[in-house]
Order: C-alpha cells, then sequence, then structure tokens
C-alpha cells in the first residue's frame, strides 16, 4: 500500500505544477482524492480568493460523478500537497469542506505554519497522516516557506560569466558573454521569480528590459514579469531607461528623495538609505516581504552581488559559464576574492551542474558559517 500513497502524492505535487504561474504569493498545492483505489478528482490553487487545491478536487468529483458525487466522497482519501487551511480568509477553511464531505483519510506532505489543519481535522475524527513527500513538497514551494519562515524571499543571484569569472569589461565594451539558450534559461529564473533587484551600474551599463521574452510564456501575459528593484541611492537613471518606460512596475529605492521627472506610476520611488550612504539591503528585504514576495532574483553587477552576499541574503547562486576567457579586463562576479566553488570564506556547494549549449550552467548553495 506504501506506494499506492506514495504514486498519490507524486501525482498531486504534479498537479501542483498547474498553480506555477497563478497561485503566488499562495503557495503551488495539488491534490488528488481516491475511492477504493480509483482516482475520482483532481485539483490545484488557483489565484488568491478563488478555490484552494481540495476545493478544486472536490468540485471536480462533483463534475465527473454528478450524482454520484457525495456517495463517492463519503469515506474517501484525499491527498495534498500542503496542510488543508482551517482559517477563512479570502477562501472559507478547505478543513470545513473536507469534514462536511465525509472525507475519511487525509495525507499531506507538509505542515502549513500558518494552519492548524491536522488537530482541527483530527479532532473531527478523520485520520490524517502528514509528511509523505515532505522534502519534495518543502522544495516546490520553498519561497513561500522563506518568507513565511524566515520574514524574507528565497534569493536567487543568477551571474553569466567567463571561466574566469568576469561578468563585463572594465572597458565598457559590451557583447553577450553566454548563449540565446543560456538567456532563454535565464527567462525562464524570471518567470519563476516574483521580483528582480538590480543595481543603477548594471542599468546605466546595460539598459536592461529585465521582463520575460520566451514564446513558452506568451500565453501568460503580464503575469509573468517580475516586480523590478534599481538600487540607486543618489537618483542618477536619467529617466529614459527601458525600466522607467514600458509601462511595467519599477521600483527605485534611494538615500533621499528629491523631484525627478520618472516618478509617475507604474515607477515607484521610495527612500531606503543605509549606513554607509548606500541602499540598505534591510530596508528592501522588509518591503519585499511586506509584498509578500516570494522569490527574488538578483540580477546585478560586482557591487550588488557583493554586497547582498556580504549579508549572507543569498540562498542559491546560478553561473552561467561561457568558454570563454575575459582576461586582465575582467570585472570579477564579486569584489570578494571568489571561485565558483567559494567565496571568500563561503563555501559553495554543487547542486547540479549541466550543459547549456556551449555553456556550463551551475546550481550551487552558499554555505555560511
Ligand atoms: N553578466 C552578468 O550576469 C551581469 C549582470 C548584471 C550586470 N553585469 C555587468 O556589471 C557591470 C556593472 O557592475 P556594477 O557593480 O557597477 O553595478 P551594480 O552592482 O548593478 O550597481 C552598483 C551600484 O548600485 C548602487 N548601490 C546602491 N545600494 C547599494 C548597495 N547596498 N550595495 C552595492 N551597491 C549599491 C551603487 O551606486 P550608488 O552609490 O550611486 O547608488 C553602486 O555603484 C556592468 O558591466 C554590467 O554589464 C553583468
Amino acid at each position: 500500500m506504501k506506494d499506492f500513497h506514495h504514486e498519490q502524492m507524486l501525482s498531486a505535487l504534479s498537479i501542483a505544477e498547474n498553480a506555477r504561474f497563478l497561485s503566488p504569493p499562495n503557495p503551488m498545492v495539488g491534490a488528488v482524492i481516491v475511492k477504493e483505489g480509483q482516482v475520482i478528482g483532481k485539483g490545484f490553487t488557483h489565484q488568491p480568493g478563488k478555490d484552494h487545491a481540495e476545493i478544486d478536487a472536490i468540485k471536480n468529483v462533483y463534475k465527473h460523478h454528478q450524482s454520484r458525487a457525495k456517495e463517492l466522497l463519503s469515506g474517501s482519501s484525499l491527498y495534498v500537497t500542503l496542510e488543508p487551511c482551517s482559517s477563512s480568509g479570502k477562501t472559507p477553511a478547505c478543513t470545513e469542506t473536507i469534514i462536511k464531505e465525509g472525507i475519511s483519510k487525509v495525507y499531506f506532505a507538509v505542515e502549513d505554519p500558518l494552519q492548524n489543519g491536522n488537530s482541527v481535522l483530527t479532532q473531527a475524527g478523520i485520520t490524517v497522516q502528514p509528511g509523505l513527500l515532505k522534502k519534495e513538497a518543502l522544495e516546490m514551494n520553498r519561497g513561500f516557506f522563506s518568507r513565511v519562515n524566515r520574514k524574507r524571499p528565497f534569493v536567487t543571484c543568477k551571474i553569466a560569466c567567463s571561466t574566469d569569472g568576469g561578468i563585463g569589461l572594465t572597458t565598457g565594451d559590451k557583447k553577450w558573454i553566454t548563449s540565446k539558450k543560456s538567456r532563454e534559461d535565464v527567462h525562464r529564473l524570471r518567470a519563476n521569480s516574483d521580483s528582480i533587484v538590480t543595481g543603477i551600474g548594471t542599468v546605466l551599463a546595460d539598459n536592461p528590459k529585465f521582463t520575460v521574452r520566451n514564446k513558452e510564456f506568451e500565453d501568460i501575459g503580464n503575469l509573468v514579469h517580475p516586480k523590478r528593484y534599481v538600487l540607486d541611492s543618489k537618483l542618477r537613471l536619467k529617466g529614459d531607461e527601458y525600466l522607467l518606460n514600458d509601462g511595467l512596475e519599477t521600483t527605485i529605492f534611494c538615500s533621499k528623495l528629491r523631484k525627478v521627472n520618472y516618478d509617475q506610476p507604474p515607477v515607484n520611488i521610495l527612500e531606503a538609505p543605509g549606513e554607509d550612504g548606500r541602499g540598505s539591503l534591510d530596508e528592501v528585504m522588509l518591503h519585499l516581504n511586506k509584498l509578500e514576495c516570494n522569490s527574488l532574483m538578483i540580477e546585478a553587477g560586482q557591487k550588488i552581488n557583493t554586497s547582498f552576499i556580504s549579508a549572507e541574503f543569498i540562498d542559491e547562486l546560478i553561473f552561467y559559464i561561457a568558454p570563454i576567457k575575459l582576461g586582465e579586463r575582467k570585472i570579477n562576479f564579486t569584489e570578494i576574492e571568489s571561485s565558483f566553488s567559494n567565496i571568500g570564506t563561503i563555501q559553495l556547494e554543487l547542486m547540479e551542474k549541466s550543459n547549456i549549449g556551449p555553456d556550463t550552467k551551475l546550481i550551487t548553495k552558499p554555505i555560511y558559517s
């Protein structure tokens, strides 16, 4: 029987993928309902305020089994990737509906730190089994758990560089370092991030758009573009940059507000002065947390990378390494002495290595002492 339960939870995890661009800031959740060894309903979380996975799966049972639905649901088993919610917010508590429909067993993968579903269901006489594929479920919603447990988003720093760690040239000469395939992969990272932080150095050098422009995301429309944040203490932006003129939201953090010609929505300008006269990363993280940002991507130059690494805010560094050397005139990806296995005293654990076109992609995790 163990394999059967495992299989249903795996299926619920894969159904949860449907919620990837819908559910944030809520977690992506999938659910499967089974009666006498047969799957009778499947569901996933919709936009905030709409159905959670459990309710979507129950409605799915009604849709497909109509007059038999009630009888089928009674005594059925629910497999759900997150502990069912027990408090009503924008939607009624899922536990209420689960109890009302007579579901008798609930298997969930991981506890929801904001809910108390396990004990509510247990008190109602339902058999509850937590922990099935917990690791996978935690990983799937690592951004949500980071925001709830650590009060800050999960932070991924992307670095496109040469084999000698160069992200650009001190001469200011411009050319793409990595291949088109790698750049497309970066757009996928963006699509999976709620926000992007960059620095004024990058905006002045590259005039980036920081939007998601892969064809595979065309159907999702503007939902897929992350919110963009620029650390620009002295408001050196000129006003004609893409980030300020494409109609999408951009927020600038400066040290002291002053009148500029680009301070109209969707551009926001906020003060976040740090002790050294530059942007305060603590203020930035606080702001992102208030906006329920689960996942943050850093796409910046040497200086912002250095500040985020020194503050120990980076959870994952992703390198796209092109088979070229930039040599003596290179700008290193951080000001701290570094390689692909350590940055100063911070050890990088290699999580995954793959080839993307001619480039090598390394997913690494910093181990802070
Ligand atoms: N290959 C890649 O993956 C990649 C990605 C992005 C950029 N780049 C390259 O990186 C180069 C630009 O590097 P950069 O270091 O000048 O740019 P940056 O790191 O993007 O921006 C640095 C600037 O941000 C401002 N800032 C505000 N608060 C800060 C804080 N807490 N910590 C650090 N900086 C803060 C500072 O200017 P103020 O003091 O005026 O605020 C600082 O000079 C360009 O050549 C660009 O092409 C490469």
